[in-house]
């Protein structure tokens, strides 16, 4: 079984960030989503591998190389625009050949691993093999409709009316049925080849389509707010009392408080640090208080009295004087692309001219 693994894609729903990174390589626990996605294929006896990239196709190379890492082999297919799912397909046509493959977008990560979902399916009947979960949000995703025996009857992307809370995870196993249907369909509304529009095809066929419904926890982390509760599963994960730090980081006179990681070359002084932070190579964090928080590479937090909920790009930095703001106007919870400097210092002189 063959592993194809999309990671073009423009990241909209991230930007700033994604304007300089690829959202597959963000990380999770300092470690990037894209990374992950190759562990568990591997683990599952994925081997043979290849990424669809696209504008961000170097950053991604640099990233993964030629995947002996993984002990893979990972070859790259050029997507030239994002033009959607089915579209990756059209275009690795000439490496999936035909065989089975699964397919896993380089954003998604699940609980589950990858090993018992494919189970047996290279030697079944099934034309595809879908992966569902439930979801509070289904308009946000590809949605099922299951009949009362479970069999689905019909797939719909974004819908406005879902017919149910199943949601399409993005991981997918197809046999080479699927080329013929991703050369009928047309594009949607989004302008997209829509993988969903091509397995409703095979269904409207009367092809053998299976699904499980995940038990786990399920994260599309194209946007803030689910990265950071991936970000806060996989860190839950450390052993013990959940404090990870790089023997070439420094902490000093500052509290962690896992689950927490620090990498290497980072430097924490005066500050509380956790729970839920992944702190990036070279970071450096100051007299402040920060939880719930991804801090890419060489990013930094000075003087500030809380910092929740944020994703700081490379470089980024949240720097103030510290200590001296009341509690409602310090809090802060951001999203900074790299580079991106946030100056709360102009705020504090304005609380203490207002008195
Ligand atoms: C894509 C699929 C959608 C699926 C989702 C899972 O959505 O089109 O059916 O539920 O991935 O992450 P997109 O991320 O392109 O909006």
């Amino acid at each position: 079984m063959k592993g194809l693994i999309l990671s073009g894609g423009s990241g909209r729903r991230l930007r700033p960030l994604t304007h300089t990174n690829a959202k597959q390589l963000v990380p999770i626990a300092n470690k990037p989503i894209l990374h992950y996605v190759l562990e568990d294929l591997v683990s599952a006896g994925v081997t043979n591998i290849a990424i669809v990239v696209g504008d961000t196709g170097d950053e991604v190379r640099a990233s993964v190389g030629d995947g002996s890492r993984w002990g893979a082999t990972v070859a790259y297919v050029e997507q030239s625009a994002p033009l959607g799912l089915a579209h990756a397909v059209l275009v690795a046509q000439d490496f999936l050949a035909d065989d089975p493959f699964v397919m896993y977008l380089g954003d998604n990560m699940f609980e589950e691993s990858l090993d018992l979902i494919v189970e047996g399916f290279v030697d079944s009947e099934e034309a595809a093999r879908l992966l569902l979960a439930r979801v509070d949000d289904p308009c946000a995703f590809g949605v099922a409709n299951v009949d009362s025996s479970g069999a689905i009857v019909g797939l719909v992307e974004k819908p406005t009316d879902p017919p149910s809370d199943l949601a399409l995870v993005g991981v997918y196993l197809f046999t080479a049925a699927i080329h013929e249907a991703v050369r009928r369909i047309r594009p949607s509304a989004r302008g997209e080849l829509e993988i969903t529009d091509a397995i409703q095809l095979l269904i409207d066929d009367g092809a053998n389509i299976n699904h499980r419904v995940l038990e786990g926890w399920w994260i599309d982390t194209g946007k803030k707010d689910p990265l950071l509760a991936c970000n806060r599963l996989v860190l839950a994960r450390l052993p013990g009392d959940g404090v990870l730090v790089d023997d070439d980081a420094e902490v000093i006179r500052s509290t962690l408080v896992g689950p927490v990681v620090v990498a290497a070359g980072a430097r924490i002084v005066d500050s509380t640090v956790g729970p839920s932070v992944a702190v990036g190579a070279g970071c450096r964090i100051e007299g402040s208080t920060v939880d719930d928080s991804v801090l890419m590479d060489g990013s930094s937090i000075m003087g500030q009295q809380m910092v929740t909920g944020s994703v700081l790009g490379r470089e980024a930095g949240i720097h103030g004087v510290g200590g001296q703001l009341d509690r409602r106007s310090s809090v802060l919870s951001v999203l900074l692309g790299d580079h991106s400097l946030v100056d709360t210092t102009g705020v504090v002189d304005e609380v203490i001219s207002n008195g």
